[in-house]
């Protein structure tokens, strides 16, 4: 696997985010954070082709009062490229950008059929299961230190 991840333009994964997280919107659909001023895009890419993809912002905790606190959103892994370590790579960056920025906790909502995945990679989960509005899909914050 030759995938490299870091930070890139919104524009070069809101087609993936969406296909992923939002498979019934139509094309050209803005996705969460393509428009906001201080998000910052990360994404793994093989070739020319992105992959994997996330979106981070600063975003207080909503459990606690956590200094330098960055929410982690938006985080897809292209169908039929999934298992093969490229969501791990995007954490590893994300991580990298946050921290960067002097960013000392970084928190999501993570679906419940992701929250293994997480815990894999650092997170702790951080609230009782709850059904997230938008999706219906159940969910749990979750949260990884930095410092
Ligand atoms: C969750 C997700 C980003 C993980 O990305 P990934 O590139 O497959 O991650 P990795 O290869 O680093 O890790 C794979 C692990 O994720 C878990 N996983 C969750 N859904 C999976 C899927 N559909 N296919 C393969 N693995 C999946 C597996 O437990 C796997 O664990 P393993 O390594 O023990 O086999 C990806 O499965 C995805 O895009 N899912 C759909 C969107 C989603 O649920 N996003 C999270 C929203 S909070």
């Amino acid at each position: 696997m030759t995938i490299t991840a870091g930070e890139i333009d919104a524009a070069r994964s809101t087609d993936l985010r969406r296909e992923v997280l939002r498979p019934h919107w139509a094309p050209g659909t803005p996705m969460h954070g393509d428009d906001l001023a201080d998000a910052v895009h990360i994404g793994a890419v093989d070739g020319d082709t992105v992959v994997g993809a996330c979106v981070l912002q600063p975003a207080p905790y909503p459990h606690g009062d956590e200094p330098g606190a960055w929410q982690l959103r938006g985080m897809a892994t292209a169908e039929g490229r999934r298992g093969e370590g490229i969501g791990a790579v995007v954490l590893d960056a994300a991580v990298e950008a946050v921290r960067a920025r002097d960013g000392q906790f970084l928190w999501c909502k993570a679906r419940e059929v992701a929250v293994a995945f997480y815990e894999r990679n650092g997170f702790t989960v951080g609230s009782p299961r709850y059904v997230e509005p938008q999706t219906g899909l159940p969910h749990h914050d979750m949260y990884r230190r930095l410092a």
